[in-house]
């Protein structure tokens, strides 16, 4: 349905994809409205990346990264936190809702916590509503699959 909100997980593949793989091996239920994207780390985020994102009609975005100090490349998610702030001062000057981007930082373990995020930032978003800049559901899940393939790049790119 047009009226479901989608939301953009980019997820660190030390943490929280491993998190999100654990949710769904525990059966733990939340919104299906999460579209998980695998990153080598949150390090590989640009901010032009997750606005991208938005320009490209998705809801709501969520950068989930390793705990701080648990990164396995040092400061990617710090550095990732600094762009996420970014992004969202970019984010309010051209007029969408900053709190439709959040970054997270969580541990493979925490499979009920990667839901709870999961939850959180659906309900937040479908209390903002679509976003202004939201296609059709079908162009949306292309946009989707197109950001999927540069995610897949990125993880290539480190593990070839
Ligand atoms: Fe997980 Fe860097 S390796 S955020």
């Amino acid at each position: 349905m047009d009226n479901e909100p989608v939301i953009v997980a980019f997820c660190c593949h030390y943490c929280a994809y491993a998190a999100a793989d654990l949710a769904g091996t525990m059966r733990i239920q939340y919104p299906d409205s999460v579209r998980v994207l695998r990153l080598p780390c949150t390090g590989k985020i640009e901010v032009n990346y997750l606005l991208a994102a938005f320009e490209r009609g998705v809801d709501g975005v969520i950068v989930a990264g390793c705990l701080e100090g648990g990164c396995h490349f040092q400061e990617g998610n710090l550095r990732a936190r600094r762009r996420v702030e970014r992004a969202k001062q970019l984010l309010t000057e051209i007029g969408l809702e900053p709190e439709r981007l959040e970054m997270f930082n969580l541990s493979s373990a925490e499979g009920t916590r990667f839901a709870e995020i999961v939850t959180e930032m659906n309900a937040r978003i479908t209390k903002l509503g679509p976003s202004p800049l939201r296609r059709s559901q079908d162009n949306t899940e292309q946009a989707v699959e197109g950001l999927r393939k540069q995610a897949e790049q990125a993880i290539a790119g480190v593990t070839s």
